[in-house]
């Protein structure tokens, strides 16, 4: 696993953005798997900057996001189809037909599942899969819990998530309690892991998922067995790490 640490949330995204640069330039019909949620903005501001510039070209990109709130359409504002399309995909010249997210109204749920992961693996797998980690350890939506879900799933969310993920909604009671996730194994199949934490409130969850036992009750620890991690971290969420050099770890070129 390498581990770097960002002065702050911009360079952590600026980081996170040259290490998808270096793996796009490798294999200009990548498959990338997305995040959602407040981390990685900055990440996508400066994908699409690069972009704009000429600088990266997402054509021949196809996408797996990680998760969708159950229940909402893909154009409520709320649902993570269209946090993408505003965030990411209008601004790029991705492919509307290579643009994968799970569905949020989906006729029947473990069909819907099954046809996801059946997409990752017609695609080929996922080469590169960007992941924020909740203050519970959750990655995508994989609760911790006595047992984790392998694939595409529909899931509970927890009180915790529900009540961190409340700042976007208008009150707590409009937060969904449901999501379809990809599942851990989804996740760990991917060939390469890109892991971002900003701020203090994710240092414990961080040092837990890193430094901490391997267990369910934090789903993010599991990444501990994967042997392609890059972990992109801000000073306050690599506060509470004991072994890792702060500011240490291999640049990548481009930063
Ligand atoms: P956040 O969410 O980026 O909004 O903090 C991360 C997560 O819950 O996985």
């Amino acid at each position: 696993m390498k581990i770097l640490v960002a002065r702050d949330y911009q360079h952590m995204s600026r980081l996170g953005a040259c290490v998808v640069t270096a793996v796009l330039k490798g294999k200009p019909n990548l498959v990338l798997g997305l995040a959602t949620g407040a981390t990685p903005l900055g990440l996508y501001r400066e994908l699409v900057k690069l972009y704009q510039e000429g600088r990266l070209d997402f054509s021949r990109v196809t996408t797996f996001n990680l998760d969708e709130y159950y229940g909402l359409s893909s154009s409520d504002p709320h649902s993570y189809h269209y946090y993408m399309e505003e965030n990411f995909f209008r601004h790029i010249n991705i492919r509307r037909e290579n643009i994968h997210l799970p569905p949020g109204q989906p006729g029947d749920v473990a069909a819907a599942c099954a046809a996801y992961e059946a997409a990752i693996a017609a695609a080929g797998g996922i080469d590169l899969q960007i992941l924020g980690i909740g203050r519970n350890g959750h990655i995508g939506f994989n609760e911790p819990g006595a047992a984790l879900n392998a694939r595409t799933h529909l899931i509970d969310l927890a009180p915790e998530t529900i009540l961190a993920n409340a700042r976007f909604f208008a009150s707590i009671d409009a937060v969904p309690r449901q999501a379809i996730s990809m599942g851990m194994g989804s996740i760990m199949k991917a060939r390469r892991i890109l892991l971002l934490a900003s701020g203090r409130d994710k240092a414990a969850a961080v040092a837990a998922a890193l430094e901490g036992p391997v267990t369910t009750m934090v789903p993010a620890s599991l990444l501990q067995l994967h042997p392609g991690v890059t972990v992109v971290l801000d000073r306050a969420a690599a506060e509470k790490l004991h072994s890792v050099v702060k500011g240490g770890g291999t640049w990548p070129a481009c930063c």
